[in-house]
């Protein structure tokens, strides 16, 4: 579920890691930082890790890299296709945030990077939900993803893309579910979590939510 986007990947695979690295001018700001983004991400997470929307495998690769064992979800055929060229022997199975196949050994986190927003606030709380039941006491969520700590500063972002002409942001923006600080905290601390919320750049924030 929640995967009403995937189109968008048939066509973004190819060039996505060039976006990443600052290609393309229009998402610059969204990943300035890249790097240092996933690699927080790796820095907090346990041994056991559950990741949606592997994507090229970027951020798996880097788990990899730090010895962990790491169970990948992706929803889309060739951002999986691209992953497992990046990354050899590595699982990475068809599912989403909502419905995967469970990892053979219990979790102790749970990662995701730039994906989270293809879910609606609904959904959001909904996969929060089931990763509450899927965690033990201390087990986490780290993801990093474009959030606005307000529906202004949601509304500002609109406004600034579509000023400078950057079309492709702008209508990305309005298309997808990017949501608010104050939701996503309702959603975690309903579920258990407590969470913190840490600005990474002008879009990304790091959310580390610690079950109960
Ligand atoms: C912008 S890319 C991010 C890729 C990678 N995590 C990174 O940080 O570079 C978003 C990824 O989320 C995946 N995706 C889209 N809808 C999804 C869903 N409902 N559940 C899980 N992943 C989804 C897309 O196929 C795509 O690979």
């Amino acid at each position: 579920m929640g995967r009403e986007f995937l189109d968008i990947f048939e066509n973004w695979a190819q060039s996505y890691d060039s976006s990443v690295y600052g290609h393309d001018e229009q998402y610059r700001d969204v990943f300035d930082g890249y790097e240092t983004i996933l690699n927080t991400v790796v820095e907090k997470s346990g041994n056991v890790v559950l990741e949606f929307g592997v994507g090229t495998g970027n951020l798996t690769k880097k788990l990899i890299e730090a010895k962990k064992t790491v169970y990948g979800i992706e929803p889309s055929t060739p951002m999986r296709e691209l992953a497992k060229e990046k990354l050899g022997d590595v699982t990475i199975e068809d599912g989403d945030f909502l419905q995967f196949p469970l990892p053979n050994e219990p979790v102790d986190t749970i990662v995701s990077t730039y994906a989270f927003h293809h879910l609606t606030d609904k959904e959001k709380e909904e996969a929060i939900g089931k990763y509450s039941a899927l965690l033990r006491k201390g087990g986490k969520i780290v993801f990093a993803d474009t959030a606005f700590i307000d529906r202004e500063a949601y509304e500002a972002m609109i406004a600034e893309a579509k000023q400078k002409g950057f079309v492709d942001l702008a209508e990305d923006l309005q298309r997808e579910y990017y949501t608010t600080i104050p939701i996503l905290e309702r959603a975690f601390t309903t579920n258990g979590f407590t969470v913190t919320f840490t600005p990474m750049n002008r879009f990304v924030w790091l959310m580390e939510a610690v079950k109960q």
